[in-house]
């Protein structure tokens, strides 16, 4: 009523805990129903000043802090759909890595690095969210995205599509913000295929992280190192374009060889990101999961 957003996953029943808030009030507050002082208790919380939102009702104006932030339900509910999950399915597969790290690295104190760093990978993963994507592992200076965990081939190709302009967009923002810093702009390399993989939870006890294997991210994943070798931005395969219907006849085409593989992987080469994708037909808009 207030126009607070809360975190919420379970539609005000006291199940998710997300909406928990903390009340700031001189004044006490009425005591908690049954179901609210059962979850408070699991939470060690005191009820005097730590709430459920969606089951308190306040009988005078209160001031409160909502203690999960909104965009946290989304993440939630993600992981907890991913929890246990094995599967083969289809994805598509971004690699996302910044350029010349090492150098940067060598010319800075660690913190300035990690810094950098650390905003290099938001500005990525925040592309990603935005346009349905999940990030999943943060390798080095680089980021592996998943596309398509809740959605059909064709929406997880063409949400892979059109995170990459905002990708560049990101970039480019952090590179204005931080141009007193960096002796240059940071650059970046993507790679992005699809198809089927094995989808699941690996690790040790409470050292679990959500993985995928198979031939089409390691495919990804030398994409992008052959960005490095060709001075590209971005190469996507022909099979994500044709996934997503999606005309890429207008960005120059390569036959890919890649270790490991004998037969070349038919890809698009994209020299600046931001300009050749929006150059595509047609025009991809952001579907968010
Ligand atoms: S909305 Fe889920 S516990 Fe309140």
């Amino acid at each position: 009523m207030a126009g607070i957003p809360h975190a919420s996953t379970c539609g005000g029943r006291a199940r998710c805990m997300l909406c928990r808030v903390r009340v700031r009030s001189g004044m006490p507050l009425p005591a908690p129903a049954e179901v609210e002082r059962r979850v408070l208790e699991r939470l060690g919380a005191d009820w005097q000043s730590v709430r459920l939102a969606c089951q308190l009702r306040p009988t005078h104006e209160i001031s409160v802090w909502p203690l999960v932030p909104p965009e946290a339900s989304k993440a939630f509910l993600q992981r907890r759909q991913l929890r246990g999950m094995a599967e083969e399915r289809f994805a598509a597969f971004m690699f996302v890595d910044m350029r010349d790290s090492t150098q940067l690295a060598a010319d800075r104190l660690p913190f300035d690095s990690i810094f950098i760093l650390n905003r290099f990978l938001s500005a990525v993963c925040a592309a990603v969210v935005q346009a349905g994507g999940l990030p999943n592992q943060f390798l080095g200076d680089g980021v592996l995205a998943i596309f398509g965990l809740g959605t059909e081939p064709a929406m997880a190709c063409r949400q892979a599509l059109a995170a990459l302009p905002l990708v560049a967009v990101n970039i480019g923002q952090l590179n204005a913000a931080l141009q007193q810093q960096l002796p240059k702009p940071i650059r970046f390399g993507i790679g992005l295929h699809c198809g089927r993989t094995v989808i699941g939870e690996i690790g040790f006890r409470d050292h679990v992280t959500f993985a995928a294997l198979g031939d089409p991210l390691n495919v990804a994943a030398r994409l992008e190192q052959l960005t490095k070798e060709i001075g590209c931005e971005t190469i996507v395969s022909e099979e994500v374009f044709r996934q997503a219907g999606v005309s890429a006849i207008s960005l120059p085409q390569l036959a890919a060889q890649l270790r490991g593989r004998e037969d070349p992987v038919p890809v698009r080469v994209l020299r600046n990101t931001a300009r050749d994708v929006s150059g595509l037909s047609p025009t991809l808009a952001i579907h968010p999961a």
